[in-house]
C-alpha cells in the first residue's frame, strides 16, 4: 500500500503520527543489519499555529532547549515565521514507543504542508536527520515507521519483503527501507515504568559491535532478523515466538536487558509464544506475541505485574493531517 504524499495546507494545520515497536534487530539496525519493526496503534498529535514568539504547548521557555524543536526549526522550517506547536500524545515518553519519532514526523509533516505539501521519502530523511542530530546516534527505524505506518524492515532483501520505500542516509551510511505483509497478529507491547536513554545504551552495545566479537554478534542479530522476518511472512506464530525468545537472548548478551523487564518476560510465559525486550532497553518496554485467543489474559497478567500493557495491531496509516 503506498501512502499519499503530505499536501499542502494553510496554517493552522494538526498531523499525527504512530509510534513504534521493534520485534527484531534493534541495535544492530544502527550497525546497517536487518530489522523488523511495526507502527503501533498509539499516536502523537502535533498542531502548529502562527503565533507573535516560539511557544511549544503555549509557553515561550521550553523552546530554546528543545532538541527536536530547534532541529526542526533550523533544517526545514524556511518561512521563518514563528510558530504556537502544540503536542499531545498516548506514546508513553522514554518508554521504546517512538514517541520522539512521532513527534517530530508529525512536526515536520505539519511544516511540510504549509510550505506546498511533502512527499513520504522526502519527510523520511528529514526527519531521520532531525532525529540523528538531536539524538547524535541511531537508525531511522523510528521515523519510517511514523511516516510509513504498517509492518516495515530495513536493510533486508529477501524473497519474502515487498515494495522498498526509500532509502534513508547520513554521511556514508545507508539504511534501506522495506514494506512487509501483516502477518494478522496483535501484539502485547508493556512499559516498565522505568524510562530508558537512547543514547548511552546506544554507545555502550556500539562498543561491542566495534569489539572483537563485534562481527559475530552482528551476523547472528542479523540471522536471527531474517529468519524472524520469513517466520512472519509465513504467519508461523510459535517460529516467530521461538525467535523473539532467540533475540532477547542477544540482547541480554550485548547487555540492555534489565531485571523489571526480564520479570516482565517471565509473567508473559503462560500467555505467550515469546516476549522480548524492544527498543534501547536498560528500561522501556517488552513485546510479547500472545497465544491465539489469549490477548486478553497476557494483558491482564502484565498489568498484574506492574506494567502498563497495550494490546495494539500495526497503526496502518503513518503520519498524515487530520
Ligand atoms: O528505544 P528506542 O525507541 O529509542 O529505539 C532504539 C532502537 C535502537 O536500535 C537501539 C536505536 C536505533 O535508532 O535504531
Amino acid at each position: 500500500m503506498t501512502q499519499p504524499p503530505i499536501p499542502a495546507h494553510a496554517l493552522p494545520v494538526v498531523a499525527r503520527a504512530p509510534g513504534k515497536c521493534i520485534l527484531f534487530g534493534e541495535h544492530a539496525v544502527v550497525r546497517g543489519q536487518p530489522e523488523v519493526l511495526l507502527a503501533i496503534d498509539l499516536y502523537t498529535q502535533v498542531a502548529i499555529r502562527p503565533s507573535p514568539e516560539w511557544r511549544l504547548n503555549g509557553h515561550a521557555g521550553p523552546v530554546a532547549d528543545h532538541r527536536y524543536l530547534q532541529t526542526a526549526i533550523r533544517e526545514v522550517w524556511t518561512t521563518g515565521t514563528p510558530l504556537d506547536v502544540t503536542a499531545v500524545s498516548r506514546i508513553p515518553k522514554a518508554s521504546g514507543m517512538g514517541s520522539s519519532a512521532a513527534f517530530v514526523s508529525g512536526l515536520v509533516a505539519a511544516m511540510g504542508a504549509v510550505q506546498g505539501g511533502v512527499d513520504r521519502a522526502t519527510l523520511a530523511q528529514q526527519v531521520f536527520t532531525i532525529e540523528r542530530e538531536a539524538q547524535g546516534v541511531g537508525s531511522p527505524g523510528d521515523t519510517s515507521a511514523a511516516i510509513a505506518g504498517g509492518y516495515l524492515t530495513l536493510n533486508t532483501d529477501v524473497a519474502a519483503v515487498g515494495e522498498a520505500l526509500w532509502t534513508v542516509t547520513a554521511g556514508e551510511e545507508r539504511w534501506t527501507v522495506r514494506r512487509i505483509a501483516d502477518p494478522g497478529w496483535v501484539w502485547v507491547v508493556a512499559y516498565s515504568g522505568l524510562p530508558k536513554a537512547t543514547g548511552p545504551k546506544v554507545q555502550a552495545v556500539g562498543e561491542r559491535f566495534s569489539s572483537w566479537e563485534g562481527p559475530d554478534l552482528l551476523r547472528r542479530f542479523s540471522e536471527v532478523a531474517v529468519a524472524g522476518l520469513r517466520a512472519m511472512a509465513q504467519e508461523d506464530r510459535t517460529e516467530t515466538g521461538r525467535l523473539l525468545e532467540e533475540n532477547q537472548r542477544l540482547l541480554r548478551e550485548v547487555g540492555v536487558s534489565h531485571p523489571r523487564l526480564e520479570a516482565l518476560i517471565e509473567a508473559t510465559q503462560p500467555a505467550a509464544v515469546g516476549a522480548k525486550v524492544t527498543g534501547a532497553g536498560g528500561g522501556g518496554s517488552i513485546v510479547a506475541l500472545p497465544k491465539p485467543g489469549q490477548e486478553t489474559d497476557l494483558v491482564r497478567r502484565l498489568a498484574r505485574a506492574g506494567a502498563v500493557p497495550f494490546a495494539t495491531g500495526p497503526a496502518a496509516r503513518g503520519v498524515e493531517l487530520v
